[in-house]
């Protein structure tokens, strides 16, 4: 990072700035921060930042996202970070990508090369390295020893629960039958998992061509609500928190509505004869929840794209690597 501790600990605010999937998942990232490091902290796409005259503090440190390290918006982003006086690191995955070269210092992914126009290993290599960096700052402040044990332990653990959720992929094509036949599917999930089903809406629509979009679970009652009938789909972050009953109750009031609903769970949530369909994944400690539920929304999206016959590699309209504003 090229930052002392003691430089690290003076920081009071951390910004992730990143485009698209790089947005979503440094909400993700903002998120794990604020749990274990108790710093406030949050996430804005790059692409708006320069345009309103962002207010630029010293003891705030900002984190661009970028696979490529191309992303022209996110590399404008780091111009005007810098312009006004601010400190800046990456986290990037191509080595020696010119937003890897203006930065102060940062993470290297090292997530190999990613050919797919949406980004799936780069966004979890990612969502890694920032609970790596939580962890990290979280124990410059008041994260105990036992509890940065317990984060480091479970991140070790991550590459091996992958693999499960990787080894249940044909049920999660199965579900994926139904994805595609939808015309409209809500994501939803709350709190840590609203960025993941963003990202999962994000994906769908990228590469399936479904109209998706997401809302945070306790906003479901104030709008959307009233689109629910059984056309529209409901894909529902229901994880193994403390959260639990009140998503288990949202499940509930858009199946009373007629809507389908396919849960990304954990195995201990228990939806009773609530009727849908469960993805189970296996269960990390909760601030890295996010990692391990993102990876069926890909592969719901990934699969939908699949029987609907379309190019997941390269969606239409979009660049992998966008190089102008
Ligand atoms: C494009 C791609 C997205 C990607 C975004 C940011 O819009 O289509 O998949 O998330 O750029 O790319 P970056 O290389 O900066 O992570």
């Amino acid at each position: 990072l090229n930052l002392s501790p003691r430089e690290l600990r003076a920081f009071r605010r951390v910004k992730f700035l990143g485009c698209g999937s790089a947005y979503y998942v440094g909400q993700i990232g903002a998120q794990m921060i604020e749990d274990l490091a108790r710093i406030p902290a949050d996430a804005e796409p790059a692409s708006e930042f320069r345009y309103r005259n962002p207010i630029i503090e010293p003891d705030t440190l900002y984190v661009v996202v970028s696979q490529s390290g191309e992303t022209a918006d996110t590399a404008f982003a780091v111009l005007e970070i810098k312009r006004k006086g601010g400190t800046v690191i990456g986290a990037v995955n191509v080595v020696g990508s010119t937003i890897a070269r203006e930065v102060d210092g940062g993470i290297y992914l090292h997530a190999g090369p990613e050919i797919a126009v949406a980004s799936t290993k780069a966004l979890t290599n990612m969502a890694m390295a920032f609970g790596m960096l939580a962890l990290h700052l979280g124990r410059l402040h008041d994260l105990s020893y036992a509890d940065g044990e317990r984060i480091s332990n479970a991140l070790k653990a991550i590459p091996e629960q992958i693999q499960a959720i990787l080894d249940s992929e044909p049920a999660i094509a199965a579900i994926a039958q139904r994805v595609a036949k939808a015309e409209n599917a809500f994501f939803i999930g709350r709190v840590r998992q609203y960025p993941v089903a963003r990202e999962g809406a994000q994906k769908l629509k990228e590469i399936s061509y479904v109209h998706a979009e997401a809302y945070p679970t306790s906003e479901l009652k104030h709008g959307p609500l009233a689109l629910i009938d059984p056309a529209m789909l409901t894909v529902a972050v229901v994880p193994d928190d403390e959260l639990a009953s009140r998503n288990i109750a949202a499940v509930e009031q858009v199946r009373a509505r007629g809507g389908e609903v396919v849960a990304i769970t954990h195995e201990a949530v228990e939806f009773g004869t609530i009727a849908i369909e469960r993805i189970v994944v296996p269960k990390t400690e909760p601030e890295l929840d996010p990692i391990l539920l993102i990876i069926p929304t890909q592969l719901l999206a990934y699969h939908a794209a699949l029987v609907l016959g379309h190019d997941v590699d390269k969606p239409r309209n979009l660049a992998k690597s966008v190089t102008v504003e």
